[in-house]
């Protein structure tokens, strides 16, 4: 399988990713709280690339059938129903709601995929069932790096190496880029203590700041949950 890891996207990629098949993380917390909310039951997420457009598309629905969530400097935006921290997208609160969703990095990242071929959503607590849907699918992948602010996000890469290792654990032979194998060689010297590791990070370090210390320890338990979900037509939905 060939992979090609991304660390830092950016509008002008757009072409790139044409008719490709796409693995989107943004561990920190984006696809953690995507996963986390379809796994609990909702309907489905609307990634939104900002504020505005998060307000403008709850416009169309009925009050009681979504949640408007998001983040700006990690913490809920005012007047929102939730933020960005998974342990909240419960199933008392997400079951059947349609999610529309804005992060300050992760959910952009999905306007540039318009015309991807397939676009899985991963994170830590659905590794296993990214990783064998990868191999039924295709075998030439793009994982996308959600980055932070436009800068390299540690938690992103060592997740791309987390993913790597695990289709070479099931056989898989993989040829990567540049930064497929920096992530693989971060994630051998790390793999022992994942959680103390995303902790240890610029992105940790502001979560815990923020009093979201709980969110890390949540994402570092692998495999949480054993589902795929994918995006298409401005939807991210189980698959
Ligand atoms: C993002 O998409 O920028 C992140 O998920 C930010 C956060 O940690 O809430």
């Amino acid at each position: 399988m060939k992979i090609e890891v991304i660390f830092l996207v950016n509008e002008k990629m757009e072409n790139h990713f044409f008719q490709k098949n796409i693995v989107v993380v943004d561990l920190l917390r984006a696809t953690s709280t995507i996963i986390t909310a379809l796994a609990n039951g909702a309907k489905s997420i609307i990634p939104t690339s900002n504020i505005e457009e998060a307000v403008k598309i709850a416009k169309n629905f009925e009050k009681s059938t979504f949640l408007l969530c998001g983040e700006k400097n990690t913490k809920i935006i005012e007047g929102f129903d939730l933020g960005n921290s998974p342990l909240d997208f419960t199933e008392e609160k997400v079951k059947d709601k349609k999610i529309i969703l804005f992060t300050t990095n992760g959910t952009k990242v999905f306007s540039l995929l318009k015309h991807s071929h397939n676009v899985l959503v991963y994170s830590t607590l659905n590794l296993t069932a990214v990783s064998k849907k990868m191999v039924e699918i295709g075998d030439q992948w793009i994982i996308i790096c959600s980055g932070r602010n436009g800068f390299y996000d540690e938690s992103d890469s060592i997740a791309a190496g987390l993913l790597i290792s695990k289709l070479k654990e099931n056989e898989v032979e993989v040829q990567l880029n540049d930064a497929g194998r920096t992530s693989f060689i971060l994630f051998e010297k790390f793999k022992d203590d994942l959680k103390n590791f995303l902790k240890s990070t610029d992105h940790g370090k502001i979560l815990i700041e923020n009093g979201f210390e709980a969110d890390i320890d949540f994402i570092s338990e692998i495999d949480k949950f054993n589902i795929n979900s994918a995006y298409a037509n401005n939807n991210i939905g189980l698959t």
